[in-house]
């Protein structure tokens, strides 16, 4: 009996210990939480409250300055008109799960807007009257579904509103006015917005009708904008006549399109398949191999020359009189050595063709399975320069890089040599044409050859920084696989060989700014890279396009984003959480402008931190 008193004591003690240690476990980690955010901030005199070894919400002064409290716990932040600058540590704040306002207005800071929308759970955001600047990712707002007030205004912040925010669910006001947005106002889908304020920015075009119930006051200031509400009329839209006119305008250009579409594609099949009959055909001209070019150089040249080659030994002399090079320069001897008769005498088999060239596998009497890209447009540099330039391509030595054998160089003829790895390309594996043995590629190969091939584009970036564009041609099409799957990248700097004609046919010149701007940097082939891994992670077949970067960004603005995973990957059932971070990365390396999207190093990083990656 007393034994049992004895318990019941005992463990109302024990419960009234907990009781007391709760509340103060919590608020020391917010309390150390808050004092990593303000070690980060500059001139952060008005925060002398807060102070180690006291409770955030009960201290002797109470609750310490700027902070919102319920009972002991943090749920706010309202550090305004505090003369702060600096940076805000969000890494600090993501360790208060239980905030739910963050506001810094009227404060010095400066900058793109800070990481805040880690902060999942925010239901009203201000960092208005500061001096913010710069673009505004359009998908930033994609996980803050939370989000009920947001205030931006006062601040410098230019580009478009964010998609993002147009489609956050539960918005109710929304504060963006004296900044310099530009751009059309997205229609907002939040049933609940009854404040907004979009004035004295630089937005243009027609107020959606989604915002008829604002009025003008809301919009003030900004010349551009035409409706209802700012007393000036959209430019008349053709009437239902003239749109019909139109619309049957359009529908008949689009059939002649698509009718000469189909007639070169029809031409175009029709070459290749000649070609590819004329491979076959070739033959290695018999034993006087000294004096003859190699077959392959032979393909789709006409007959005539297909004939001296076997029969004259004066092909080998160029136009300018002078012997040309034509022999095969080996650029790196670790398959051993071999020449152009060796590859001769091999038959060749066609690959592929591609917008650069075409491929062949050579098979030599040595045991070395070579790839021959014969590539077109390669003129930009004359023999001295491109040998010193391939001879370079040929040094390089990294786990993840396919460094080139051989080159053989003539005015007309450039052909690159290649190890063959008999696992094939990625796109060849994504498309799911992988031998039936080896089965469509798991999630923990999958992430291998992601961290295989961040991991060779780091190297190349760091051989080739001052290159306009490091590698170039990133894709699918471009990342071979060895035995064990891991990847080689193949195809790289060839930017300085390529002559303008030549340029367009690397993978580089798809990204958005080749498209809109001709100009291509180290942050094109972040877009590449970004393609493959979303290629890697959605139920898309890779077909080499850019178009599935766009896809995936505006699933991602819709908030869409879950449904894109090709959960069906084996092996990943468990992974769901480190394939949506990956998903994020190449979200974030897709962005169309190159200042919004993610650097080489940054994109690596993301891709190494991805804590369930290391496990694997
Ligand atoms: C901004 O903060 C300062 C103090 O730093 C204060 O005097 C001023 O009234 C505040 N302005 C607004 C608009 O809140
Ligand atoms: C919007 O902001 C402008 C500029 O600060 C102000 O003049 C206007 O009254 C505001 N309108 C509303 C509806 O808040």
């Amino acid at each position: 009996m007393a034994m049992a008193r004895f318990f019941t004591q005992f463990s109302l003690l024990l419960s009234s210990i907990l009781v007391v240690l709760l509340p103060l476990t919590f608020s020391a980690s917010d309390s150390e939480a808050l004092l990593k955010l303000k070690k980060s901030l500059t001139n952060a005199g008005a925060l002398d409250s807060w102070v180690p070894g006291s409770s955030p919400c009960n201290g002797p002064q109470g609750a310490w300055r700027g902070l919102v409290c319920q009972g002991s716990a943090v749920t706010g932040l309202r550090l305004e008109g505090m003369g702060l600058s600096g940076t805000i540590d969000v890494d600090a704040l993501v360790g208060m799960p239980g905030l739910s306002t963050f506001s810094v207005e009227n404060n010095s800071f400066t900058g793109v807007i800070p990481g805040i929308n880690r902060l999942g759970a925010l239901k009203v955001l201000s960092l208005s009257r500061n001096q913010f600047s710069g673009d505004i990712p359009s998908g930033y707002f994609v996980k803050m579904g939370s989000l009920k007030k947001v205030r931006l205004s006062y601040n410098k912040f230019t580009g478009e509103i964010p998609v993002s925010l147009a489609r956050l669910p539960n918005l109710v006001g929304l504060h963006l006015q004296n900044n310099h947005f530009s751009g059309r106002i997205p229609s907002f889908d939040s049933p609940s917005l009854n404040s907004l304020n979009v004035s004295n920015n630089r937005l243009a075009g027609e107020i959606p009708s989604s915002l008829s119930k604002f009025s003008a006051s809301s919009f003030v200031g900004n010349p551009d904008l035409c409706g209802e509400q700012v007393g000036f009329q959209c430019p008349s839209t053709p009437n239902n006549t003239s749109k019909n006119i139109i619309a049957a305008l359009m529908v008949t250009l689009g059939a002649i399109l698509f009718l000469m579409i189909i007639f070169f594609a029809i031409q175009w099949r029709t070459k290749k398949q000649e070609i590819n009959l004329e491979v076959v055909q070739v033959q290695p001209c018999g034993s006087s191999n000294d004096a003859v070019e190699v077959p392959i150089s032979m393909v789709a040249e006409t007959e005539e020359r297909t004939k001296s080659a076997c029969s004259e030994s004066d092909s080998n002399i160029s136009n300018d009189g002078k012997p040309s090079v034509a022999e095969l320069v080996m650029v790196n001897d670790e398959k051993g050595v071999f020449g152009l008769t060796d590859l001769m005498k091999a038959s060749a088999e066609v690959l592929g063709n591609g917008p650069l060239g075409s491929s062949y596998r050579v098979r030599m009497a040595n045991g070395v399975t070579v790839v021959v890209k014969r590539i077109r447009k390669m003129n930009a540099l004359g023999s001295d320069a491109f040998d010193a330039e391939v001879k370079n391509l040929g040094t390089l030595r990294h786990p993840n890089i396919l460094t080139p054998l051989a080159y053989h160089y003539r005015k007309e003829e450039k052909l690159i040599v290649y190890e063959y790895l008999s696992k094939g390309s990625l796109l060849y594996h994504l498309q799911g044409e992988g031998r039936e043995s080896d089965g469509e590629l798991d999630w923990p190969t999958r992430v291998k050859i992601v961290r295989g091939i961040a991991a060779g584009l780091e190297y190349l970036h760091g051989e080739f920084a001052s290159r306009g564009v490091p590698h170039g041609n990133l894709k699918s099409s471009n990342v071979l696989l060895g035995p064990d799957y891991n990847p080689f990248l193949s195809d790289y700097g060839f930017y300085p060989l390529l002559d303008n004609g030549g340029l367009e046919g690397l993978f580089a010149y798809k990204t958005p700014e080749a498209m809109q701007k001709r100009t291509v940097s180290p942050k094109s082939d972040v877009y590449c890279l970004g393609i493959i891994i979303l290629e890697m992670l959605t139920v898309q077949d890779g077909n080499g396009g850019t178009d599935i970067g766009r896809w995936v960004a505006s699933a991602f603005s819709e908030g869409r984003q879950a449904e894109l995973l090709d959960t069906k990957i084996k092996g990943c059932r468990n992974s769901v959480g480190s394939m949506e971070k990956l998903l994020r990365v190449g979200v974030l390396c897709t962005e169309t402008s190159p200042e919004k999207r993610l650097g080489i190093k940054e994109a690596i990083k993301m891709i190494e931190d991805i804590h369930e990656f290391q496990i694997l």
